[in-house]
């Protein structure tokens, strides 16, 4: 037996380090019971922090930078805090409505400032790609979709469906390359479909050639008339909770010789991870999937070809966020948030700086983007 054989045989009965699937029952429980401590560690400071504590961004970056490497690490179980994280549930995706108040309907005009608005690349609320030499975000942007484009192969008079479209920036962008491309987008986000509605109005707006097609609507409920060449969906699998059931359904639309093409934020952990302060404040029943789920889920589409995209990219992308909501701020303090936009941006900088520090952690290893090109199992 290898000494690593050795290693891993070890911590199946040591609790917290680790892979927790592999856990014998008593270091399993014992591992889920630090689980509960530290989630209410982690409620204290961020709850502190939103009720006015005040901590300066470094400090609060440093906590970050030296807590996230550990854990993600060496104690990955503790980044799981609920059962339902580890696990595929039975809705493809749960809590869609709680989602859509929280986050997604959100006042569009902080969201829009947060994530750039511009006359071609509308707001989009994804990893930029920074390794090819951008130096904005708009253009950042711009290089992560032709890379999209590039691994998807589009071709001119492709018919695509865009699983969670967002404000229709990815429809937008490859419809302006694409003079035959046939465009869907679906969205259960009423706001952002209002978006889309009125570029779909607009002369100036591609989406109003008559190429692309709104559907609003819960990709749980999701059904079409048609089926696609190309199937896409960027930064929607995180709100995924059964990956098996998405795909079975992705499978049906799909052409006998589509593809289809998933861009995910994902973890190279043993298990997948969430956080008790996104759950409750930023995105409910948000998970990320370990690298390895997608592939293992392969009963309808299986992956024919994968990449991981160092975290760094998505550091620097949620900095340009932080930076452009921290610049907006006296723009955007009067609209409607259910709450005082002191306690609003509190807790939006406490998830944004966060984020910057998350994808940063291990030199942008371990917590990054993946991307899957599937297509049909038979
Ligand atoms: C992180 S955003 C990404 C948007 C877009 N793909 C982009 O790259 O900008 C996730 C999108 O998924 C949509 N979404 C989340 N859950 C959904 C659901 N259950 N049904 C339909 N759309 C959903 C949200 O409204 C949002 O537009």
């Amino acid at each position: 037996m290898t000494s690593f054989a050795t290693w891993q045989d070890i911590q199946r009965y040591v609790p917290i380090t680790g892979d927790i699937s592999t856990k014998k029952p008593g270091a399993y429980r014992a591992t889920r019971g630090a689980t509960t401590v530290f989630n209410a560690l982690q409620m204290a400071l961020a709850e502190s922090y939103i009720n006015g504590l005040e901590i300066p961004d470094g400090a609060l970056r440093s906590i970050f930078d030296s807590c996230m490497p550990m854990l993600f690490q060496h104690y990955p179980a503790l980044l799981a805090p609920y059962e339902w994280v580890l696990h595929e549930t039975s809705a493809i995706a749960s809590g869609s409505k709680d989602l859509m108040k929280l986050q997604y309907d959100l006042p569009q005009g902080m969201l829009n400032l947060m994530l750039g608005n511009g006359e071609l690349i509308y707001p989009k609320y994804s990893m930029g790609l920074w390794d090819r030499g951008a130096t904005t975000l708009e253009q950042s942007q711009r290089h992560m979709m032709d890379d999209m484009i590039e691994k998807m192969e589009i071709q001119d008079g492709d018919r695509i469906l865009d699983f969670g479209c967002g404000w229709g920036c990815v429809a937008n962008y490859i419809l302006s390359k694409f003079p035959n491309v046939q465009f869907t987008g679906l969205n259960l986000s009423h706001e952002q479909c209002e978006f889309m509605r009125q570029k779909m109005q607009d002369p100036i707006s591609i989406l109003s050639s008559g190429r692309f097609t709104l559907v609003e609507g819960d990709l749980n409920d999701a059904q079409f008339g048609e089926k696609f060449d190309k199937i896409l969906s960027v930064g929607v699998f995180c709100h995924v909770g059964n990956l098996t059931s998405a795909f079975a359904k992705l499978a049906t639309f799909l052409k006998p010789n589509g593809k289809c093409f998933i861009h995910i934020i994902t973890v190279r952990t043993p298990n997948n991870v969430s956080s008790v302060y996104t759950h409750k404040y930023i995105f409910p029943y948000g998970r990320y999937w370990r690298f390895d789920a997608v592939p293992q889920c392969d009963r309808d589409l299986k992956v024919v070809d994968r990449w991981y995209l160092n975290g760094a990219n998505y550091s620097e992308t949620f900095a340009q966020w932080l930076q452009n909501f921290d610049d907006s701020c006296d723009e955007i303090k009067g609209l409607e948030y259910g709450m005082e936009f002191a306690r609003f941006r509190r807790i939006w900088r406490f998830y944004l700086i966060w984020f910057v520090s998350n994808f940063a952690s291990c030199e942008g290893e371990i917590n990054g983007n993946g991307q899957y090109l599937m297509v049909h199992t038979s």
